[in-house]
């Protein structure tokens, strides 16, 4: 027995815009059978303009937090946001974010870790907790993609979403249900051309003059993505199970981060799992980003589909490289709210 982070509280918000495949044809050489073959995905939610990243993962920590049974008089310790994303270069989101919902003198801070980020950000967290530097912790992963997305570029133009995700974490014990018992992360900084938005950073900012019009958005070399995602999905996920002590046999649920059903299936089937295992909500929310992991698990939860004591296997991938997995005893968790529910297969 020993100190954990315990998981009491999910929350999701997706914006109300809906993108549909079709819609994305209308404008951009492309088609709904293209996009739903290649990715999985048949749509996704944009923000309206002005709506921004910390707008969507207010809503979401609102209500990550009715889901933990906290209400306005909350204190919590802890907030950490993970986006690619963020409102401003400067200062993060984060502690704007804990202000609005009504923290008080919390911690604040904004990570980044691309797609990865809402398991490093779980790992920071729960360092923090069983260190006892916080007694809970609130963690968001939200993005607005919309707004560094090339809208002409079909490439990348169909995969991402808008949406946020967030989960309340307490002080218990790693046997009970909740518990998050095994972290794996990583990183590989040589490939970081992979995905990038090459210019608004100090590198470009040093180098001066005016960046070409298409470093200003997000940019990705999408097949040397998808081999990495699934070799490094994999090996995270191989390694968290075996820093909990699962045998992978013993996992019901693999929730990845929602990039790409083939990529989904792909790890699933390298785990050895059967395919009902693996979760995905991405047909209708696309690729999410930091909020991809919160907003699957959210939607599961909904669904019914998880119950009190199920091992669950999280694992990411994203630009950096990062990489990071975590293994979850599912919680007795009270009604999670999403604004509208995903279908979850
Ligand atoms: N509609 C129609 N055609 C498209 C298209 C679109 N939206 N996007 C690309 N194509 C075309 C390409 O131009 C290419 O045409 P060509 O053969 O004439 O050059 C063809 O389709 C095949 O492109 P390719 O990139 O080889 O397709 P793919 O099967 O690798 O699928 C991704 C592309 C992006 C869907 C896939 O690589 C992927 O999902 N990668 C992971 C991306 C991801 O999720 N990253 C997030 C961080 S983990």
């Amino acid at each position: 027995m020993g100190t954990a982070a315990v998981l009491t509280g999910l929350g999701a918000h997706l914006p109300p815009r809906r993108v549909t495949n079709a819609d994305l044809a209308e404008r951009l050489d492309t088609s709904d059978e293209w996009i739903a073959s290649r990715t999985g995905i048949r749509e996704r939610r944009w923000a309206d303009p002005g709506v921004s990243t910390g707008d969507l993962a207010t809503e979401a920590g609102l209500r990550a937090l009715k889901s933990a049974g906290l209400g306005d008089d909350a204190r919590i310790d802890l907030v950490v946001l993970a986006t690619t994303t963020p409102d401003h270069p400067c200062p993060a989101t984060a502690p704007e974010v804990a202000s609005r919902i009504g923290l008080v003198d919390a911690a604040a801070y904004d990570l980044a870790a691309v797609c990865s980020g809402f398991v490093y950000a779980l790992e920071a967290a729960s360092n923090a907790i069983r260190a006892g530097r916080a007694a809970n912790a609130l963690v968001i992963g939200a993005e607005t993609y919309s707004t560094i997305l090339d809208h002409t570029d079909r490439t990348t133009a169909v995969i991402f979403g808008d949406g946020a995700g967030a989960a309340v974490l307490r002080a218990g014990d790693d046997t009970e249900p909740g518990a998050l018992t095994g972290f794996d992360l990583g990183s590989d900084g040589t490939r970081r051309d992979c995905i990038t938005v090459p210019a608004g950073g100090s590198r470009q900012r040093a180098a001066g003059g005016e960046p070409a019009e298409a470093d200003r958005y997000f940019q990705m070399r999408g097949k040397e993505v998808f081999t990495a995602a699934v070799a490094h999905m994999t090996a995270s996920a191989r390694a968290a199970a075996a820093r909990a002590g699962w045998p992978l046999g013993t996992v019901a649920h693999v929730v990845g981060h929602q990039a790409n059903l083939r990529i989904l299936r792909a790890v699933g089937e390298q785990l050895g799992l059967d395919p009902g295992t693996v979760v995905s909500n991405l047909d209708r929310v696309g690729n999410t980003s930091a909020a991809s992991i919160p907003l699957a698990l959210a939607d599961a939860a909904a669904a019914g589909r998880f119950a009190a004591g199920d091992r669950v296997l999280l694992t990411a991938f994203g630009g950096g490289f990062t990489w990071g997995a975590a293994a979850l005893t599912w919680p007795d968790l009270a009604a999670v709210t999403t604004d509208e529910r995903s279908p979850i297969r």
